[in-house]
């Protein structure tokens, strides 16, 4: 490759210029790299990451194109509770954010930052979340002293030259996006593979639609397009615009008769969205001729049409997700997509170059590194209960490499949707499937939902939370506001999707799941679209609308109508103690909650 001059600005743009120009001051980094996109430059970073040890390539002839990391032990989720919305008024951010002072904010962001990039380069990092040049897509430009996050984000979003020329249009606000490791390196010090610091800020201005971000370089916390732009800043954009950014997959469902119906679903993270937007149905409905379609996994934009239809896009260009549990049984589809071209990181590594994490296959490998480089066996395992992969491991794959991505996935209307799915973690209490009798009664539902707390964020494992939409640690502005624009919503819409909830997660007294899960959840997506095409009857029930055991299609799985029963079963008592909690989430929000989440609180008590 002819070396390019990296310094060389790749923009015209005379804002962009001006504020690389600025932040370059305040930084101060040793040099400066303007992100071409290209896969030269792909492989020339992950190569010198090679060198540098953050990077350890696999074994090409297992794994060709993929490189593995390990984190810093203390860098390996998302922060909520470093985790900030700097609203102009604290009222703005609502209860469930952090809240502080922009102005102090300014001041503490521009003292860590002073420096923070002496001995780095600086990257400029243009990228568009959306096809780009797409009407429902965005654009932001993300500098970072982090090589790791370039090489991400080339996977997880469209960047570089494409995404500049756009930017020299001038026509759409770009979203500045400031990350560090906060790591600065002296003059000869020699770098660790895994630069970070103990301090870590991740803020959002939502009035001035900025991003600042230091001390972290995982997932969420650093690769800025997700959940900092694509859901924390596009939800405040999306409430002033008239549209919508959620925490939700989607999928198309294709029947026998080959019509296709696209779903979007919130699940909070680890939950099974990854799972659920790439399922293989059950042999049984494979043959009648079911099939699903992958459009996302974790994030949609969602939009009414001229017509008064909802439209979404994936704003992402690939999956970054969890790795333990993934194996050809649970998700085949996921395995094909990170067979090559990916970024491990946190697994175990082999003895033979490949990766390996709890749940990928029956057998333990004999022997393995640990995610924390440490040697692992199967023997260590049973004595310490010592985990080859951190609970939070992740692989970083390109969508385009999974065999199931919809033909329409990356149409820049969207695909229409007709049903929208939210569901949680709970071991009790919420039947396995019901439907919401009607928008706002469904709104609440959404509101209301709670799960079981996961590896995905720093936090204790396993408590109940309430977690309104799975929105929780992603919503940009006041909860309250939030439900809110949902209702308001449905004034733009000619046809309303409807709106399901399910539970996966409901175990027997034994601690046992009740649900098989995983491909099986086909058999409540069939009821779901069935549902939504009238061709399908339900059971009235106080908190939705059921279906029978008739009405789910068996063919193939043993599931008798005791544990069906069971697993469908409303239990008065033990929800009297959920619409306690609803009430406690709703204390909490009461100064902007709708009046509207207050009715439908009301008439459940009383349908109860
Ligand atoms: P984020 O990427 O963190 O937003 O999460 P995600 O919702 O994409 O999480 P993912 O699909 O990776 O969730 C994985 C976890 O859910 C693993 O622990 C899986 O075993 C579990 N899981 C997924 N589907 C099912 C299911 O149908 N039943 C059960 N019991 N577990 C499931
Ligand atoms: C989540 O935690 O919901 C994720 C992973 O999707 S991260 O991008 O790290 O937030
Ligand atoms: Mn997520």
């Amino acid at each position: 490759m002819k070396k390019r001059n990296f310094a060389k600005p790749l923009s015209e743009n005379t804002h962009l210029l001006r504020w690389v120009e600025k932040m370059v001051a305040l930084c101060k980094p040793a040099h400066i790299h303007w992100v071409d996109g290209s896969q030269e430059e792909y492989d020339a970073l992950c190569a010198r990451m090679v060198e540098d040890g953050t990077f350890i390539k696999l074994n090409q002839k297992l794994w060709p194109g993929c490189y593995y990391a390990r984190s810093d032990a203390n860098d390996v989720a998302r922060v909520e509770d470093r985790t900030y919305i700097c609203s102009l008024s604290k009222e703005a951010a609502g209860p469930t954010n952090n809240w502080e002072n922009p102005y102090e904010m300014r001041k503490k962001l521009r003292s860590l930052f002073a420096g923070c990039m002496a001995g780095r380069t600086l990257y400029v990092l243009p990228f568009s979340m959306g096809p780009v040049g797409g009407p429902m897509s965005q654009i932001g430009v993300q500098l970072t002293d982090s090589p790791y996050v370039v090489v991400n984000m080339r996977i997880m979003a469209r960047i570089g030259l494409p995404v500049y020329a756009e930017i020299d249009k001038g026509e759409k606000r770009v979203v500045p996006c400031m990350h560090s490791v906060g790591a600065p390196l002296k003059a000869g010090a020699s770098d660790v593979p895994w630069p970070c610091n103990a301090e870590k800020y991740i803020v959002h201005f939502p009035e001035t639609r900025e991003i600042w971000s230091y001390g972290s370089g995982y997932g969420g916390n650093a690769l800025l397009g997700k959940k900092c732009f694509a859901l924390r800043i596009a939800s405040n954009m999306a409430r002033d615009e008239g549209w919508m950014a959620e925490h939700m997959l989607i999928l198309g469902v294709e029947d026998p008769k080959g019509e296709k119906t696209y779903v979007a679903a919130a699940f909070p993270s680890a939950c099974g969205k990854t799972n659920f937007a790439m399922l293989i149905p059950p042999d049984a409905l494979k043959k009648k001729g079911w099939k699903v379609w992958t459009v996302g996994d974790d994030i949609a934009w969602i939009k009414p049409d001229a017509e008064g239809r909802l439209h979404a896009i994936n704003p992402e260009a690939g999956f970054f997700g969890v790795a333990p549990g993934t194996s050809v049984k649970t998700n085949p589809n996921a395995m094909a997509s990170l067979a090559k071209n990916t970024i491990f990181t946190n697994v175990a590594l082999t003895p033979e170059g490949g990766v390996w994490w709890e749940g990928m296959t029956d057998e333990p490998p004999a022997e393995c590194t640990d995610w924390q480089g440490r040697p692992w066996t199967p023997a260590l395992a049973k004595q310490t209960g010592a985990k080859a992969a951190h609970p939070n491991a992740r692989f970083t794959a390109p969508a385009a490499q999974c065999p199931t991505i919809d033909p329409d996935w990356e149409k820049p209307d969207g695909v229409p949707l007709s049903a929208l799915i939210f569901g949680g973690r709970r071991a009790a209490t919420i039947p396995l499937i019901y439907q919401a009798f009607n928008w706002s009664s469904g709104v609440y539902v959404g509101a209301t939902m709670g799960s079981e707390m996961t590896a995905a964020a720093a936090g204790t494992i396993g408590k109940v939370r309430r977690d309104p939409m799975a929105m929780l640690p992603f919503c940009g502005y006041h909860m309250g506001d939030y439900f809110r624009h949902w209702i308001m919503m449905q004034k733009k819409l000619s046809v309303t999707p409807r709106i399901f909830h399910v539970n996966w997660f409901r175990k027997d007294a034994d601690g046992k799941f009740l649900w098989p899960g995983f491909r099986e959840n086909m058999r409540i997506l069939k009821w779901i679209v069935d549902r939504t095409r009238g061709r399908t009857l339900a059971k009235e029930t106080p908190i939705g609308w059921m279906p029978r055991y008739e009405d789910v299609e068996w063919a193939g799985l043993d599931f008798p109508q005791e544990k069906w029963d069971q697993i469908m079963a409303f239990d008065r008592t033990a929800w009297r103690a959920e619409v306690m909690g609803h009430e406690e989430l709703f204390l909490d929000l009461h100064d902007r909650l709708p009046k509207e989440m207050i009715y439908e609180r009301e008439l459940l008590i009383c349908r109860m």
